[in-house]
């Protein structure tokens, strides 16, 4: 059952009305239901019952302290990838002794950060990252526990852009090169091997990819522990798809299927880095139409978000469902639902068949995950406002950004 259905004629979220949100928060705003977040973190727990498992939700598809907050509640990990992460996952009140730090480029500072707080793993992404790692770890008196991140070579079978686990992408180490750098790395002192990680790209909506990718990753595990290296978890990363449009995303119960036969028998534990599966279906974006155009070919909705609240679509022509808030009982039109921003690729929709007058009210469904988080200021546009939806209350999870907090860290010359 979604978060967001209609009532009396009317989109809500849980069981406040959208209409309502926005009059008194104004637009564009994000809200998020604190339930559908729930809901997806169980079921993530439902499907892994009986399995010594990890839940590190990655940061990144949706940063914000409150969301974090609710994860953190129901007993989550976090998949980080900066400094700023970390921070807010503390900020948080989440736990470092749960969080692992990927990315291709972390820095000395970040890592330095991340050994104080004493998260739980680093995966490593290269051997230069590792000979950092290492020297950070020596100078403050600590041991690094680490996993590579091995690129296996497999397609996801998803957009290019966020695919992650082919040869010719940055991420990873070269699988063929791991066994040689696991060796090396378990005879540095600062350095504690603990497990062995992937991550093969986002959106996908098909079992192979992982079950050839995760075969490939046990298999060098399995080559570790012959030689005594044994790891305490294994870490398949993060990836699974949701449903925009016609997407037939993996079944959760199927996925985790799949990784219970691999795992069967093994005695690493199993970390998961859930990012969109958890938050994407939980968030709209609400927008008003400012004013309805007609041009020569088609007509534009140009309403009050764009581009630098939602960039999804600019960038990956990616699709969201459009939804009248309070649909009305017309023949509808075809539209093609713009920003404000002055960019041709500065679109939320195009072709959409909705019936439409200046001030309607529309929600861009499924925008949880990358919506808030690849936000920008481009134009000198404030961001949005973020708001928790529970029950009948409305938590205000980021105030909406201030013309002056644009340039306040910016200064005139002397
Ligand atoms: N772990 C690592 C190391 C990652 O790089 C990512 C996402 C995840 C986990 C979580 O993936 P998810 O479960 O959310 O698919 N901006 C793009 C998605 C980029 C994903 C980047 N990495 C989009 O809007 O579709």
């Amino acid at each position: 059952m979604s978060a967001f259905a209609y009532a009396g004629g009317e989109l809500h979220a849980e069981k406040v009305a959208l209409a309502e949100v926005a009059e008194r928060y104004g637009t564009p705003c994000y809200v998020y239901s604190r339930a559908a977040i729930e809901a997806a973190y169980r079921d993530f727990h439902e499907a892994f019952a009986g399995l010594r498992y990890l839940v590190c939700y990655a940061v990144k598809a949706n940063g914000n302290v409150a969301v974090l907050d609710i994860l953190a509640r129901l007993g989550s990990g976090f998949d980080i990838v900066s400094g700023g992460e970390l921070a807010r996952v503390q900020a948080a009140g989440g736990l470092a002794s749960r969080t692992v730090f990927s990315g291709v480029g972390k820095t000395a500072d970040e890592m330095a950060a991340a050994l104080a707080a004493d998260i739980l793993c680093f995966n490593v992404e290269s051997a230069a990252e590792l000979e950092t790692l290492a020297g950070v770890a020596a100078r403050e008196g600590r041991r690094a526990r680490v996993s590579f991140r091995v690129n296996p070579d497999v397609d996801p079978g998803t957009h290019p852009y966020i695919s992650t686990g082919l040869k010719e992408n940055k991420f990873g180490v070269p699988i063929a090169e791991a066994l040689a750098l696991y060796r090396y790395a378990a005879e540095l002192p600062s350095i504690a091997v603990t497990g062995i990680d992937m991550h093969i790209g986002s959106q996908i909506t098909e079992l192979a990819p992982y079950r050839d990718a995760a075969g490939k990753v046990l298999a060098l595990a399995d080559t570790l522990a012959r030689e005594g290296v044994l790891l305490q978890h294994v870490d398949l990363g993060g990836g699974l798809g949701v449903r925009y449009r016609d997407e037939q995303p993996v079944p959760l119960i199927d996925y985790a299927q799949m990784v219970r036969r691999l795992m069967d028998g093994r005695r690493e534990k199993l970390i998961l880095e859930p990012g969109r599966r958890l938050v994407a279906d939980a968030g709209v974006l609400l927008t008003r139409v400012l004013y309805l155009k007609s041009g020569p070919e088609r007509g534009f909705a140009i309403v009050d978000a764009a581009m630098n609240d939602l960039l999804r679509p600019a960038l990956y022509e990616a699709w969201h469902a459009i939804d009248a808030v309070r649909p009305r009982v017309a023949a509808p039109a075809r539209w093609d639902i713009v920003g404000p921003v002055c960019e041709s690729a500065d679109f939320l929709g195009h072709d959409r068949m909705l019936a439409l007058a200046q001030g309607d009210l529309l929600a861009v469904r499924t925008a949880g995950a990358y919506g808030m988080s690849m936000s920008s200021n481009y134009n000198a546009r404030p961001r949005a406002c973020e708001l928790v939806v529970d029950g009948a209350s409305v938590h205000i999870a980021r105030r909406r950004e201030r013309i002056d907090d644009l340039f306040s860290a910016e200064s005139r010359l002397p």
